[in-house]
């Protein structure tokens, strides 16, 4: 097997292509030769250390990703419902960027007819956030007003869809003016690039009496304006902190002191008086709850199926060109998903 592995926290360099014997499944396990591994934003905080998941539950060395699709190459013992040559997709607590995977047979599931195995690699992790941020922690009405920061992301293209299917109307925001057409494909009303305009104006205007949600991974950048903009009854969802990091491979430990200091605190009396509530999350601590991923992906492949989600477009990168993957998501450039190919 091929797979990368950062050996110690760092740059983009640390993400280094080695070889070893394949995996053998053990008792319920599934033995996946991957076609198609998903990249995402947390997969750079892994690498240079900062991912607390990553660190309690693996360490260094580690190879990082969260997500695969491929062919079944090989069952372990009292696994019956799947064979070698099956096509899957799956959820890993990391270890994703290998030409093999071993992993519970309930991390998996088929292939659908709808997604394609390519697309299919970088579908899980985004749909999946998005998701639990809109379905488990929003309960949305039709015709609502949400507000959904880097819309033409991952996950944020993701939030747009599901919460264009649940009937919202939704307003984007993007950072850069290639990423306008892209939000609105994933069915924005009304995007706004904010390195051209004034972001919480064009906000008021859009949603007068405030949003009943809003999606938000900047962090300090923009909490505390996310927050203000709430409506009645209106949930701020926290799911990530990317303002955080710089551009470059390596953290920068001024710009963290200073956005962890800069990050809003919410006060539980005042949120009494508005009706609002903050939400926060973290699916990497979530992998033991499989009930909850069988039920969302579920859910994804029915709205699949009936043209209301479609899958992100996805850029490519082979899997021995990770760090080129890194530095394309790093520079918050990129739209859609971006996917290694083993
Ligand atoms: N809590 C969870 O369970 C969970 C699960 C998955 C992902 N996440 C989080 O969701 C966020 C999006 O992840 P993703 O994989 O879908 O990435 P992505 O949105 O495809 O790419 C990151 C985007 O973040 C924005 N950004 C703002 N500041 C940035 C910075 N300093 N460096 C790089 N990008 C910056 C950029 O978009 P704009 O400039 O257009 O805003 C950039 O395109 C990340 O913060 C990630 O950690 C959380």
């Amino acid at each position: 097997m091929r797979k990368i592995v950062v050996r110690r926290p760092g740059g983009f360099d640390r993400l280094r292509l080695e070889t070893g014997p394949d995996p053998v499944p053990g008792p319920g396990e599934v033995h996946v030769a991957t076609r198609s591994i998903g990249v995402n934003y947390a997969d750079c905080v892994v690498r240079m250390g900062l991912y607390s998941s990553a660190r309690k539950y693996v360490g260094f060395p580690i190879t990082p990703g969260f997500e695969f699709s491929g062919v079944v190459a090989d069952v372990g013992p009292g696994v019956s419902d799947f064979r070698p040559g099956d096509s899957v997709m799956g959820v890993t607590q990391f270890g994703g960027y290998s030409s093999d995977v071993v992993v519970p047979r309930e991390q998996l599931v088929r292939l659908p007819p709808e997604l394609g195995m390519v697309e299919a690699g970088g579908f899980s992790a985004a749909f999946l956030t998005a998701w639990y941020a809109v379905f488990e922690l929003c309960r949305l009405d039709p015709g609502d007003r949400v507000l959904v920061h880097s819309a033409a992301g991952g996950v944020g293209s993701a939030i747009v869809k599901l919460a264009r299917a649940a009937g919202c109307e939704v307003l984007g925001v993007v950072g850069a003016p290639h990423k306008v057409e892209v939000a609105l494909t994933a069915g924005a009303a009304r995007v706004v690039d904010k390195s051209r305009e004034d972001l919480w104006a064009a906000a008021r205007d859009f949603a007068p009496n405030g949003f009943r949600a809003v999606f938000d991974a900047n962090g300090a950048a923009t909490l505390a304006e996310s927050y203000r903009h709430l409506s009645q009854r209106g949930r701020l969802v926290v799911y990530g902190f990317h303002s955080l990091m710089s551009h470059g491979g390596l953290p920068n430990p001024v710009r963290l002191l200073a956005g962890y200091l800069k990050t809003p605190r919410f006060h539980p009396m005042r949120m009494v008086d508005r009706n609002v509530g903050v939400l926060a999350f973290n699916l990497s601590y979530l992998f033991g709850e499989l009930p909850l991923f069988h039920r969302a992906m579920q859910d994804l492949f029915d709205k699949l199926r009936a043209g209301a989600i479609r899958p992100a477009p996805v850029t490519e990168f082979p899997l021995e060109r990770a760090a080129d993957a890194h530095r394309a998501i790093q520079s918050a450039s990129t739209v859609g998903k971006l996917v290694l190919i083993p």
